[in-house]
């Protein structure tokens, strides 16, 4: 479903990406784990095309991200960092607008904004100015305008950062319920929302992939770096595999 082999990017001489390779399967979730400046954002905005790599290919629904760039696009849902809203438009009339844009019109543009203001709950806030709303609300309006054209493919950019408590659970609920049709990939650096949402897992550090699986496979990983812990929680093994890539780089600065 989306096969990422290779990818490079570089910043001038800065190499933010070095030969990222991963795929996802057809109605997985797959978070995408890694500490700020790691580069999530950064492949998540080379798979929505938005930045052309350096070098290497990505290919959605076997479309090349490069050269099928707009049929690309129709297959995906995004939701950047910063949710692209207008605030002094309403809920109701900026999904209106958004759907437009992505060519929908008449009765399935009806249906398609019924289905969002149900699934992504934004009844109550349906005819406010966006201006006005919670954070919360916000991003579930930004969640809306990924899902108006009803893509296959959801790529979610840190999609509960700076929400509370309880408007994370919502949206965490959300991301689930669609995962049964969807393929998704969300970026994290928060460690239980790795855990809480994802299939399978990938760890990213300064532009390398770390380490990726499913949580158990991580944790085998790290048991046989030596940890004993008998329940390994994310953190330790994300920190078991930080140290165990330093050391091995450490090892071989040393020879
Ligand atoms: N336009 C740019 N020009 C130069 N460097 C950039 C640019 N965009 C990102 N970078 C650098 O590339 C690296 C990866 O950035 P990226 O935003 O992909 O990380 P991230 O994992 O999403 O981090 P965060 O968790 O803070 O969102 C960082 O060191 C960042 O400073
Ligand atoms: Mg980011």
């Amino acid at each position: 479903m989306i096969d990422i082999k290779d990818l490079t990017m570089h910043y001038g001489s800065f190499v933010a990406l070095d030969r990222i390779s991963f795929q996802v399967q057809e109605g997985e979730i797959l978070g995408l784990l890694g500490p700020n400046g790691a580069g999530k954002t950064t492949v998540m905005r080379i798979l929505t095309t938005y930045l052309y790599p350096t070098s290497g290919t990505a290919k959605i629904q076997n479309l090349d991200i490069i050269q099928d760039a707009t049929e690309v696009r129709k297959r995906i849902g995004y939701l950047p960092e910063t949710a692209p809203l207008y605030s002094e438009m309403q809920v109701e009339e900026y999904l209106k607008f958004v759907a437009s844009a992505r060519g929908l019109n008449g009765k399935t543009l009806e249906q398609r904004l019924g289905w969002v203001k149900n699934a992504c709950g934004l009844r109550p806030v349906w005819k406010h100015s966006i201006s006005e709303i919670s954070k919360g609300y916000r991003q579930r309006a930004g969640l809306a305008q990924a899902l108006i054209h009803n893509p296959k493919v959801f790529i979610l950019d840190e999609p509960t950062s700076g929400l509370d408590p309880l408007q994370i659970i919502g949206i965490r609920q959300l991301i689930k319920s669609l995962s049964r049709e969807k393929t998704i990939i969300f970026s994290t650096h928060i460690l239980q929302e790795a855990e809480a949402l994802a299939d399978r897992i990938v760890i990213i550090n300064e532009g390398t992939i770390v380490a990726q699986g499913t949580q158990k496979e991580l944790a085998d990983q790290v048991r046989k770096m030596g940890e004993t812990k008998s329940e390994l929680s994310l953190e330790d093994i994300f920190i078991g595999l930080l140290k165990a890539k330093s050391k091995k780089a450490k090892d071989l600065g040393q020879r």
